[in-house]
């Protein structure tokens, strides 16, 4: 397994956990000394327990050393893609230099298998590389659905496999070697779709577009519901009912951040440009606008409810990290617009569970308070910013003893309406009136 990240640290646990010999690789030695010591290396809920289990079996080693790696019969890649900084294209240094490195280690007949989310068309480049390098090696792309915060539990029991492999008897041997590492949850009837690479790889990036198209849908009903006094989450339970649109995936609020959609929805648009056909997709131009509009939306709302001027003011944000049940601050949603807030002059203090350390590492001038009463207290307006469950708990009243002023932010709609206005608090949320 290259790359020890959120995907490669859980499906190297993971493969072991089903009992394979797992050889994880990656050059961050402190994530690599915390993986050793059977510890996980971010906050990912199960991940301690899977690396206690594995820890007694011997089936886990991990190392910086890549030529470890020799002898391995399939080769996982798990790099990063990030953004570019000029631009929105995925970076793919990462990924070349895994492959580069690895070539070195290769012998005919392994298998290489790409997980990391590429630009459709980067398989079929690499597959042509290692051709020239080690014939006879196999590249199978093999994408990654999982969720953070899920992880474990989306790498042991995916939604499907999607297997991106070559035609003919290389391709045959690259199915054959990745049924055999997925053997446990296709005996459990999980599907598998063997395809081409640039099916494979498009797979990946139109599930993620879907996805974030359904979060900026429901933000745009949002939009119209606040200026028609409607109610964006009974709107959401209604349509939701259709079974052709499903209620998940359809909360209203701050919109969605992370290592995953923005980027990914982002590097689609810049390929697609690419090809020719950026018509194709260029309404993810719109999500993007919509999804980063409700972060405005909520520093305009705050700026409202502290009376037109947020310089000055005691400012409570209850979340830091993109999502709950996750310490990674990557494009957080409610990093962001603490820090706007702070930057008009509000003094801030972040509180969340986990993701307090890569919150101040990442915006280093706001203040943060590991205590939730010690956040809270003194407040002018407290923003739920993500909605944790400890969050969700909260009781108004005694909240209510802790704030200066009882004005409440509910920016995913997370929290009870009614209870929190009868604990006399005035109460405003996206979407609703
Ligand atoms: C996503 C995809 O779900 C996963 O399949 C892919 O492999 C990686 O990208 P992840 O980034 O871990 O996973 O988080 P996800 O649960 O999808 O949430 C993404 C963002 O959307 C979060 O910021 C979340 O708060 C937001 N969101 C999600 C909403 O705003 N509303 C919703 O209804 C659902």
């Amino acid at each position: 397994m290259i790359g020890l990240g959120y995907l490669g640290a859980v499906h190297a646990a993971s493969l072991a956990s089903l009992g394979h010999d797992v050889v994880g690789i990656d050059v961050d030695e402190a994530r690599v000394d915390a993986l050793g010591a059977g510890k996980a290396p971010f906050f990912e809920p199960g991940l301690d327990e899977l690396l206690t289990q594995v820890g007694g079996t011997g089936r886990l080693t991990v190392s910086t050393d890549l030529s470890q790696v020799a002898g391995a019969r399939v080769h996982f890649v798990c790099v990063g893609t990030p953004q570019r900084t000029d631009g929105n294209a995925a970076d793919l240094r990462f990924v070349d230099a895994a492959l580069d490195a690895l070539a070195e280690h290769l012998a005919p007949g392994e298998i290489v298998v790409g997980k990391s989310t590429v630009p459709v068309g980067t398989a079929a480049r690499l597959a042509g590389v290692l051709g020239t390098t080690v014939p006879g090696a196999v590249l199978a792309w093999n994408p990654e659905f999982l969720r953070e915060g899920f992880a474990v539990k989306d790498t042991l029991h995916p939604d499907r496999l999607v297997y991106g492999v070559p035609e003919g008897p290389a391709g045959e041997q690259a199915v054959a070697a990745l049924d055999e590492v997925y053997a446990t949850p296709l005996r459990e009837g999980v599907p598998r779709i063997v395809t081409d690479y640039p099916t494979a790889e498009l797979v990946k990036v139109a599930a993620n577009s879907f996805l974030a198209t359904k979060i900026s849908f429901i933000n745009a009903m949002a939009e119209l519901c606040e200026v028609a006094g409607g109610d964006v989450t009974r709107l959401a339970d209604a349509i939701g009912h259709d079974a052709r649109i499903g209620r998940r995936f359809l909360n209203a609020g701050l919109g969605f951040g992370g290592g995953c959609l923005p980027k990914d929805i982002r590097a689609f648009m810049a390929r697609a440009d690419e090809l020719g056909a950026g018509d194709a997709v260029a309404f993810l131009g719109e999500v993007d606008a919509i999804n980063t509009r409700r972060r405005a939306r909520m520093v305009e709302l705050a700026t409202e409810v502290l009376g037109g001027w947020v310089d000055g003011a005691e400012v409570a944000v209850l979340g830091a990290a993109f999502k709950p049940d996750s310490d990674d601050v990557r494009d957080s949603p409610a990093l962001d617009v603490a820090a706007r807030l702070a930057e008009l002059g509000a003094l801030v203090t972040v509180h969340d569970p986990q993701a307090i350390d890569n919150a101040r590492q990442k915006e280093p001038g706001l203040r943060y308070d590991r205590d939730l009463e010690g956040a809270l207290a003194g407040a002018d307006a407290v923003l739920v910013l993500t909605e944790w469950q400890q969050y969700r708990d909260l009781d108004p009243e005694r909240v209510g003893r802790l704030v200066a002023q009882r004005t409440v932010l509910d920016g995913r709609n997370a929290l009870s309406r009614s209870a929190w206005t009868a604990a006399g608090w005035q109460y405003r949320a996206l979407g609703r009136r």
